[in-house]
Formats: structure tokens, C-alpha cells, sequence
């Protein structure tokens, strides 16, 4: 009977550590009232961006009013800079055979110190980036038309000028922030004296890649990025944004194009920015921000977007050790190192019919070890803190196909969205649980999600083809 009693001992402190973890996590799950809320919340907020330039979402015009129509051809380049690198493409397109697109490119990773170094460096090492891959495509006495692809919040005046409004994600390189992009990029081709370029466009990621999955799909109409960072694109009546509103100017370019409806970047980081999310923020996350490069800022990218989704993870591993409930107790100095949870790591730990002993070595691997009952944890806490992400996403999309739907008067919507980042190709089942939060939020539409190849980039240079 002492054997019982010490069974029974153990299993009372299982079911203990159980409620205890549950416990923590719960501030994770959502349910369907919260997820409402933050579609109203998303709603409004894409109501008042396009208001007014004060909102915590800023609704920034692309100047992009056309989609490809497959008439496009001939030699582009696009220079793509995002979360983690920078990417150069030279982009062929022949006239009517989208399968015959020729696509040649370079990645170029972008070190910390000069993510967040001087401006001019920054501009300095993306040409001499630039002038490598000319020579190593032998096109450096071409002058080819390029497109630029810059995912930050710009303030577009034209296809071709945009003023950094802020850095985001890791980036904060000093002296460009209020200033046009276009014109830092020029300025520092001009100091390297070596080739000449013509920029024709300046895109942001998301449009990009809702330019070139409508070269797919003429459905098209949304682009979403779900990787380092998070954020939305869709094509709204010209009418509706009312910040912009030139009485003379309405409907038509210069040239006379039709031009009823534009495309406008969300920046739909930003929700919550205002205090709209406190609701649901959770004490991790206000950890995650407040030791982020932008404190404060981007509240809803920090609970969505691969750059902040496993440092929320640590931080609620940090907590479960710190009571005893983890890796027994010992808070190691690996956990307490920023940024050692990647997303591809949470991609692999959610793997399903992955062995616990698969994930305790994947653990292991990164310098954390434990037994086989700290890896379920650690499973769940990834599954909860990614699950979250999703739905928030969901939730968010809704609201954005909701908005189109009412736009057209119409009972139904089916509509397309073009997709690129690694949390939407590469985690197990942020995809699924994405698309089935949009379904369940926005029972009126149809909504498909059509991943991008080469997305940001070959849709830079399409945006230029069409410009052009
Ligand atoms: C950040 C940027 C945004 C970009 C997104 C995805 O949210 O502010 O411009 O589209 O990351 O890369």
C-alpha cells in the first residue's frame, strides 16, 4: 500500500502540473464571440484608414490599378528586399504564356548590423548587391526597367516615389524613415557609379503577390503575407477612400485608364496599435513587444507573423520553468536567448505523427533538454501560440473579403487570395486553421487561397511590365 500511495502521489501531481499548464495557456484560446470582435475590430479599422492617415492601420495607396492581363512581355528586373534578405530577379515574360515565364535571381542575406546601421550602408550594400547580380547575369550595360520591392509601410505619391512612414519587423536603419525610397535607392546607385537603372515601380510584398497570382487567376484580387511579418492587400473603389479624393481626378489616370479601383496596402500589423487588442493581448506578448525593436508598435503582427510568433513561445516556456513545471525547473541560459525559436522550429515540433522523441531531439538540437513529458508540453504550447495566430488571421481576411463583398452589393462573394511566406507554406497547420476561420467568420464568401511562386518579386516586375 505504500507503493499505491506513492502512485497515487504522483498522479495527483501529473493532474496538478496539467491544470497549471492549462492554466497558462488558456489566455491563448479564443473563442468565436473574441473572434468576432477582432473582424468588428479589423472592419473598423479599414474604414478609418482609409478616413484618414491617423489610423492605427494605414491603408496606403499602391497606384496600382490594373491586373495583369497576359498581354505582358519582355525583360524585367525586380530587387526585393523583405524580411530577412534581399532577392534580385531578372523576370521574362512572353505575351499570353503565363507556364512560359523565365525567372533568374540571387538571394543576398542582409546582415543584423546593417538591418540596423546607418541608411546610407543600407542603401550602399542593396547596390552593390544589385551590381553583382548584373554582372553575374551579364546585363550591366542594359539599363532594363525595374521594379522595387520594399515590405515597409510606404506613403506612396505615384507608382514610383514612397516615403518610408516606419521601419518594422528587425529593421531600423537611421536617416530613412521619412524619406522616398526610390530616391535613397537611386542616390546610392548613383555613388557606385557602375550601372544605371530605371526604377518604375515601387510595391510593397503583399502587392506583389496579389499581382502575380493574377497572372493565374484573374479572381485575384488580395494579396497576404504570413512569414517574418504580417499583412494584407486588396482592390478597393477608388471611391471609398476618401483621404485621397481629387474631384477632378476620379476614375482615371492621366492617360485616361480606367482606374475604379486601386489597390491599397493594409499595414494590417498595426491593428491594436491604439490599444483595440489589449483584450486579448496576453502578458507574454507584452513581453515579446516590449523587448522588440519597435515597442509598441505592430501589435497584431506580433501575435501573427513569424518573427514574434516563437519568441512568444519562449516566453511562455520561460514562465512554465520558472514554476517548476518545465525542464524541471531549470530555466537554462538557451531559454533565456532571444530569437532561438525560430518558426521553422515550430514548424517541425507541430509536424504531426512526429515521435516525442523526434521533438526532444529537435529540442535537444537546440540546446534544450528535457524528458518526454516536456516535449508534449512544448508541443502545446506551440500548437496553442500558433493556433492563435491563425485564427487572428482568419478572423482579420473576413473582415477584408466582408468589406469586398459589401462594395459590390453582392449576397455571395467568390474570391481569390494570393499567398507567400513561410508560416503559410511551411507550418503544418496555420494554413488550415487560416482558411477555416474565414470560412466560419465570413460564411457569405468564397474564399481561395492560391500560394505565390516567386510571388513578391516576378509580381514587381509584372507591375512593371503593366506600368511600362
Ligand atoms: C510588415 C511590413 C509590411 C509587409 C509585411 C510582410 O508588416 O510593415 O509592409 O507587407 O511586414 O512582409
Amino acid at each position: 500500500s505504500k507503493g499505491a500511495a506513492l502512485v497515487a502521489a504522483v498522479a495527483q501531481r501529473l493532474v496538478a502540473r496539467r491544470r497549471q499548464v492549462d492554466a497558462a495557456l488558456a489566455p491563448f484560446r479564443l473563442n468565436h464571440s473574441q473572434l468576432q470582435l477582432v473582424k468588428a475590430r479589423m472592419r473598423a479599422g479599414l474604414e478609418a484608414g482609409l478616413r484618414s492617415n491617423q489610423s492605427a492601420m494605414k491603408m496606403l495607396p499602391s497606384f496600382v490599378y490594373q491586373m495583369p492581363d497576359g498581354t505582358e512581355h519582355g525583360k524585367y528586373l525586380a530587387f526585393d528586399l523583405g524580411g530577412t534578405n534581399f532577392r534580385a530577379l531578372l523576370v521574362k515574360f512572353k505575351k499570353g504564356l503565363q507556364q512560359n515565364t523565365r525567372l533568374y535571381h540571387k538571394i543576398y542575406t542582409i546582415p543584423l548590423e546593417i538591418m540596423q546601421g546607418t541608411g546610407e550602408d543600407l542603401f550602399d550594400h542593396l547596390a552593390e548587391c544589385i551590381g553583382d547580380f548584373l554582372d553575374y547575369m551579364g546585363i550591366k550595360n542594359a539599363r532594363l526597367p525595374a521594379g522595387f520591392t520594399f515590405s515597409f509601410p510606404c506613403e506612396q505619391t505615384s507608382l514610383n516615389t514612397g516615403t518610408l512612414v516606419n521601419w518594422t519587423k528587425g529593421f531600423k536603419a537611421t536617416d530613412c524613415e521619412g524619406h522616398d525610397v526610390v530616391n535613397l535607392l537611386r542616390e546610392a546607385i548613383k555613388r557606385r557609379n557602375e550601372f544605371d537603372l530605371d526604377i518604375v515601380a515601387l510595391v510593397n510584398d503583399t502587392v506583389g503577390t496579389m499581382m502575380s497570382c493574377a497572372y493565374e487567376d484573374p479572381q485575384c484580387e488580395i494579396g497576404l503575407i504570413a512569414g517574418t511579418g504580417s499583412n494584407v492587400c486588396y482592390m478597393e473603389e477608388v471611391k471609398n477612400i476618401v483621404k485621397i479624393q481629387d474631384p477632378d481626378k476620379k476614375g482615371e489616370t492621366e492617360d485616361g485608364r480606367n482606374t475604379e479601383k486601386m489597390c491599397i496596402n493594409i499595414e494590417w500589423g498595426g491593428l491594436g496599435d491604439d490599444g483595440s487588442l489589449d483584450d486579448i493581448i496576453t502578458p507574454y506578448d507584452t513581453e515579446v513587444d516590449q523587448n522588440s525593436v519597435h515597442p509598441g508598435k505592430q501589435r497584431f503582427e506580433k501575435l501573427t507573423s513569424g518573427m514574434y510568433l516563437g519568441e512568444v513561445v519562449r516566453h511562455v516556456l520561460l514562465n512554465l520553468t520558472r514554476k517548476g513545471l518545465l525542464f524541471r525547473g531549470h530555466v537554462s541560459e538557451t531559454l533565456k536567448t532571444p530569437g532561438i525559436f525560430e518558426t521553422k522550429y515550430l514548424s517541425q515540433i507541430e509536424r504531426d505523427r512526429l515521435a516525442l522523441l523526434q521533438i526532444r531531439s529537435i529540442l535537444q538540437q537546440l540546446g534544450l533538454h528535457g524528458t518526454c513529458d516536456d516535449s508534449i508540453i512544448v508541443k502545446e504550447v506551440c500548437a496553442e501560440v500558433s493556433r492563435r495566430a491563425a485564427q487572428l488571421c482568419g478572423a482579420g481576411m473576413a473582415a477584408v473579403v466582408d468589406k469586398i463583398r459589401e462594395n459590390r452589393g453582392l449576397e455571395r462573394l467568390n474570391t481569390t487570395v494570393g499567398v507567400d511566406g513561410a508560416l503559410y507554406k511551411l507550418h503544418p497547420h496555420f494554413s488550415i486553421v487560416l482558411q477555416e476561420t474565414t470560412r466560419v467568420l465570413a460564411p457569405q464568401c468564397h474564399v481561395t487561397f492560391l500560394p505565390s511562386e516567386e510571388g513578391s518579386g516576378k509580381g514587381a516586375a509584372l507591375i512593371t511590365a503593366v506600368a511600362i
